[in-house]
């Protein structure tokens, strides 16, 4: 029997890989563990939360002794490690939030598997989500980041990232821990924390809200339906070779503005509202320091290698997401007031 830790489970896209875990996988005893920052949201996990196979953990992944004893009690033999601080802006104004959960925490990780698998490696997976932003930005439009990219973070999220991708070959080359990392292109899809693009877009739309771009809204950025980024990294745990990295994404750029006229165009028709209402809102603000101007994945690697690509093309994953915000208002409504936070208790606490 395999027993997962999955960090960061309750978030955006952990959710979606705890969901497909728990269901693709039942002989797996799934660990969904969680330190529920304002990301980590129960209620993405509330389809799956009464699974034999699904257990839910809170715990720090900056607390080494209690991820020592978490190692400890449960035996993990695989972890599935996203947990993050995971927003740009929020890394700009607080950088050492990022150090401390993407950096330390990451080392904490690493620390706890060595230890608890010394001697015993045979079979054993740690695999760190990571992200294309260790790579820079790229300005030729015929450039792509490859996995032989030379890092170049220039936010403190992705140097935190970078820092943390690093750590993991360095447990690789150093200890022999069996590690495997991706870099992966910007997600959308359910259950997306309205601070983002994409969802940010569609709270404002819906309640007629202004639309903030930033700059001139020329930034691109390569969207992947966050289910399929769960379903490569079901491929990459299972298949991916030990050491390795592989690059994940849509070959799918979009300029920022031309996707807000997208998502206009798209909830316009939704909401019945005449065509052109929602382009009205859109307002053009001061720029995000050193905002990266383009991140593009070339995927070949995982494509060819694994077999892996996506599945769904963008008009449906937008139309799907979309589709899931409106039928969703809840989720929506007890993100934004603050509802969310009190799932916990109402649940587990005292449990
Ligand atoms: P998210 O912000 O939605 O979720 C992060 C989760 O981690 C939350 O549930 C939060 O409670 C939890 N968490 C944060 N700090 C923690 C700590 N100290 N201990 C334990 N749990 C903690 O993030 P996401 O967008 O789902 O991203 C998940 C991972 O994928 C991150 O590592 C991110 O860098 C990476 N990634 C994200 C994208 C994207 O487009 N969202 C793309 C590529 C890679
Ligand atoms: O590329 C992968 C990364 O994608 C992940 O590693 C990060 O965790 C994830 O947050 C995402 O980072 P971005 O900074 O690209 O995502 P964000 O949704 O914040 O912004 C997308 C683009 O839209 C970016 O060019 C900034 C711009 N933007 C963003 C917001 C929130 C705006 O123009 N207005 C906004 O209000």
């Amino acid at each position: 029997m395999k027993k997962l830790v999955i960090t960061g489970g309750a978030g955006f896209i952990g959710s979606h890989v705890v969901r497909l875990f728990v269901n693709k996988y039942p002989d797996y005893q799934i660990y969904n563990l969680d330190a529920l920052t304002y990301a980590g949201n129960l209620a993405n996990n509330e389809d799956v939360a009464s699974a034999p196979n699904y257990h839910f953990i809170k715990a720090d992944i900056t607390d080494a002794e209690h991820i020592d004893a978490l190692f400890a009690e449960h035996q993990f033999d695989g972890v599935l490690h996203l947990a993050a601080e995971s927003h740009v802006d929020r890394s700009i104004t607080d950088p050492l939030a990022f150090v401390r959960t993407n950096v330390i925490g990451t080392v904490n990780l690493l620390q706890a598997a060595k230890k608890h698998w010394a001697g015993k490696m045979e079979g054993k997976r740690f695999y760190h989500i990571s992200t294309d932003e260790v790579y820079g930005e790229l300005h030729d439009p015929k450039e792509f980041f490859l996995e032989t990219t030379s890092y170049d973070p220039r936010s403190p999220y992705s140097a935190s990232k970078a820092s943390s991708d690093h750590f993991v070959r360095a447990y690789h080359e150093t200890y022999g821990l069996p590690t495997v990392i991706t870099n992966c292109s910007n997600n959308y899809g359910p259950n997306h924390f309205p601070e983002k693009l994409i969802p940010l877009m569609i709270h404002n739309i819906i309640h007629h809200k202004p639309l903030p771009v930033y700059g001139k809204g020329e930034n691109v950025r390569d969207w992947l339906f966050v289910i399929d980024h769960a379903r490569a990294i079901d491929t990459v745990f299972h298949d991916g070779k030990i050491g390795e990295t592989y690059n994940i994404g849509g070959f799918n750029e979009w300029k920022n503005i031309d996707l807000v006229h997208l998502l206009c165009k798209i909830m316009d028709e939704k909401l019945g509202r005449p065509a052109g209402t929602s382009v009205q809102l859109i307002t053009y603000v001061t720029d995000r320091a050193g905002h990266d101007l383009r991140y593009a994945i070339d995927a070949n690697k995982i494509m060819k290698e694994l077999g892996w690509e996506p599945s769904l093309q963008f008009a449906e994953g937008l139309e799907k997401t979309v589709n899931w915000y409106l039928e969703n208002e809840k989720w929506l409504n007890d993100v934004t007031s603050g509802d969310y936070q009190k799932y916990y208790e109402k649940n587990y606490a005292g449990r």
